[in-house]
């Protein structure tokens, strides 16, 4: 088992991130080791519930009594009336402020189940347990938790770090093969962002083992984004200029995901594509060389992210950017690669240049 300690902010707050297989069996022990014993709510959900038996019994011989609380999958529940729910549940199960919330779960059980964990009595501890690979490399580190608004998706949200994550590689085995992909397209985010040797050992996989890393492979993947990501977050926890480096392929993937209804991508394909165009326009741009340029795409273009469909045009997802939380008053701000392992923030890109890279990408993936 791997531990890794996780900064939560410059006030040099600490939590563990545990990483292995089998590891959740232990999760009393684990839970025990940071948080008081008492009634403890597992949110979850339908497709992941079966998980819920393999840490049960655990969590009662650690002192914890488990309440359940199983939820419909997806995006859908990732809002205000799903959270209520949830503060009901935790009032009749009686929790108070030392007790706590475990999201049993993807990204979004996590985002929701640390929603409610962050306002019920103004605050109280939460575990992540994610089953997602994107929620083992991405969303259950670093403290955002939210729910979406009709007008926008983690409009209603808090900063909230987890009291410990545990992610248990076996848990991942009825992971869907869409969502490993999905997964990965975050890992090679990483590896653009800030680490050049991860990315050459993701292009050094087979196309199977990328699209499915396995063994100590998958542990090594896991460990290190969260590494990186905890190095970024330590940075800049509230979000406030560095921490925006994790944006990479977000302004566009974001605005793909608007553009479609949230129907056609996944959120980790958006991105993929997403990274697609924000390596082209750093091309246009002149501020990465064409081989490098080629290097990420032909890596990205490894996961198979899903063509467009018919409808999408380039004036829809352009029009979409512009609903982007992160831009300044219209201002829009592309984070953009320099080199494998550095992006840098750009204003003021032209509308020509925005255009060309949304319609270049567009026509690839459409043939
Ligand atoms: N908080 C953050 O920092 C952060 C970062 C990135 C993404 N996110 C959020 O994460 C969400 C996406 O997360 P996700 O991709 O994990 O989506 P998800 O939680 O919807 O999970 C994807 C699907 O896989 C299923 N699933 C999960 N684990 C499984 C398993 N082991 N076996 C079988 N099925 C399984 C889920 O039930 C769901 O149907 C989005 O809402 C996004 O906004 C948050």
């Amino acid at each position: 088992m791997i531990k890794i300690t996780l900064q939560t902010d410059a006030a040099k707050a600490c939590y563990p991130v545990y990483i292995g297989r089998n590891i959740a069996q232990n999760i009393g022990h684990l839970m025990g080791e940071i948080l008081p014993p008492g009634p403890c709510l597992v949110v979850t959900d339908q497709n992941v519930l079966f998980y819920y038996n393999k840490i049960s019994h655990n969590l009662q011989k650690g002192g914890f009594k488990p309440h359940l609380k199983v939820l419909d999958g997806g995006e859908k529940i990732k809002t205000p009336a799903f959270a209520d729910m949830l503060y009901r549940r935790a009032l009749e199960s009686g929790l108070d402020r030392y007790s706590s919330i475990i999201a049993l779960g993807g990204g979004v059980i996590g985002d929701l189940a640390g929603f409610v964990a962050a306002t019920y009595l103004r605050g109280i501890p939460f575990v992540q347990i994610p089953t997602s690979l994107l929620a083992m490399v991405d969303s259950s580190v670093g403290g955002k938790v939210a729910v979406n608004h009709p007008l926008g998706k983690n409009l209603i949200g808090a900063f909230h770090h987890p009291s410990v994550v545990i992610s248990d590689t076996t848990f991942l085995k009825t992971l869907p093969p869409r969502e490993w992909r999905a997964g990965m397209a975050e890992v090679i985010k990483y590896g653009v962002i800030k680490d050049a040797n991860l990315f050459s050992r993701l292009e050094a996989l087979e196309k199977t083992n990328l699209q499915r890393p396995s063994g100590r492979e998958l542990i090594y993947i896991i460990s290190r984004t969260v590494q990186l990501k905890g190095m970024v977050v330590a940075r800049d926890a509230k979000d406030h200029a560095h921490r925006r480096i994790l944006n990479l392929g977000h302004t566009f993937g974001h605005a793909l995901e608007a553009a479609t209804g949230f129907k056609h991508y996944l959120h980790g394909e958006a991105v993929a594509v997403g990274m697609q165009m924000a390596t082209v326009m750093a091309e246009k741009l002149g501020i990465l060389d064409c081989q490098t340029a080629r290097r990420i795409a032909e890596l990205v273009e490894k996961l198979n992210p899903p063509p467009p469909p018919p409808f999408l045009n380039t004036a829809l997802v352009k029009d979409a950017l512009y609903y982007d939380k992160k831009k300044e008053g219209n201002e829009l701000i592309f984070v953009l690669p320099e080199a494998l392992g550095r992006v840098g923030f750009y204003k003021s890109v032209p509308q020509e240049k925005i255009h060309e890279s949304i319609a270049y990408c567009l026509n690839i993936m459409d043939k």
